[in-house]
């Protein structure tokens, strides 16, 4: 991950020291006075030009929403929803984002509207709270239990989500929509069949990169879980609601869900 900062002229020496102590960054983030905290990111101006793709693919005023930021990192997509009124939860389970990312709302004068915790998203399981908006990007196939957390997220969205995932190359849909009889195994390695590819070592050097699911994965699981895909609005990027819930599945995970977070 790159980390040497850019400085411009009008940027204090101590903001620079500190973009430096709190290196590596994975967010770039345009400070006041002109210094970026990863301006050598190999995915570019990153994560602004992934945001450019979905902001008018929400409200654009957010004032009154309460939104969840899952693995918000150095908080890029918490500052850009706080910009627009939002209240923002911002969880990540890593202490070292969660100290970029304070640091960084501190800067942007942004600390009022953003509440940081450093928790993992399956502990969302044991809270009551449900948020207007979640995002919940870039973290999917970091999870070695995605479905659980998924099903466990799905239950906090009142309004929207939008969901990102590393995934396999191609956008093809096998039709899934009837039962299939054990002799029709086959249909199952059909290239649009839901699937997730399992990763047992590394991908791109990470431990943490556990599971990449196909677009029909993405789609399949995310329904499954109760969530409606309204919109697509690049690759890999989904813009949910709730909805289309199937009774039998919807009751299935919580059932499963009392099962494993409910005190014995
Ligand atoms: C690839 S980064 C994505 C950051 C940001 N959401 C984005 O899309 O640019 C993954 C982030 O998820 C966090 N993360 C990984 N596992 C997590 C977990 N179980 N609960 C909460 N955050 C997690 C990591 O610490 C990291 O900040």
């Amino acid at each position: 991950m790159p980390a040497k900062p850019f400085e411009p002229d009008g940027s204090s020496s101590s903001t620079a020291r500190m973009v430096a102590e709190l290196a590596p960054w994975f967010h770039n983030i345009h400070l006041p006075g002109g210094l970026q905290t990863a301006p050598e990111h190999v995915l570019g101006d990153f994560p602004a030009n992934k945001w450019l793709r979905i902001r008018d693919h929400l409200p654009g005023d957010l004032r009154g929403w309460q939104a969840l930021d899952i693995g918000c990192n150095a908080g890029f997509y918490s500052f850009a929803l706080a910009r627009l009124g939002a209240q923002v939860t911002a969880i990540d389970n890593n202490a070292h984002y969660l100290r970029q990312a304070r640091w960084a709302a501190g800067q942007l004068n942004l600390s009022p509207s953003i509440h940081f915790e450093q928790m993992s998203v399956y502990a969302l399981a044991r809270t009551r709270r449900s948020f207007d908006l979640i995002l919940f990007m870039g973290v999917f196939y970091h999870l070695r239990y995605p479905l659980l957390a998924l099903d466990i997220v799905a239950r906090k969205v009142k309004r929207r989500m939008v969901f990102q995932t590393l995934s396999l190359p191609g956008m093809e849909i096998f039709d899934t929509g009837e039962d299939r009889g054990l002799a029709e195994r086959s249909d199952l390695l059909h290239p649009g069949w839901p699937k997730m590819a399992f990763i047992e070592h590394k991908m791109a050097g990470d431990p943490t990169n556990w599971w990449v699911a196909n677009h029909a994965g993405v789609t399949a699981m995310l329904r499954s879980s109760g969530m409606r895909v309204i919109e697509n609005p690049a690759e890999e990027i989904y813009i949910c609601e709730p909805g289309g819930k199937n009774d039998w599945t919807s009751d299935f995970i919580d059932k499963g869900l009392r099962e494993l977070f409910d005190p014995v």
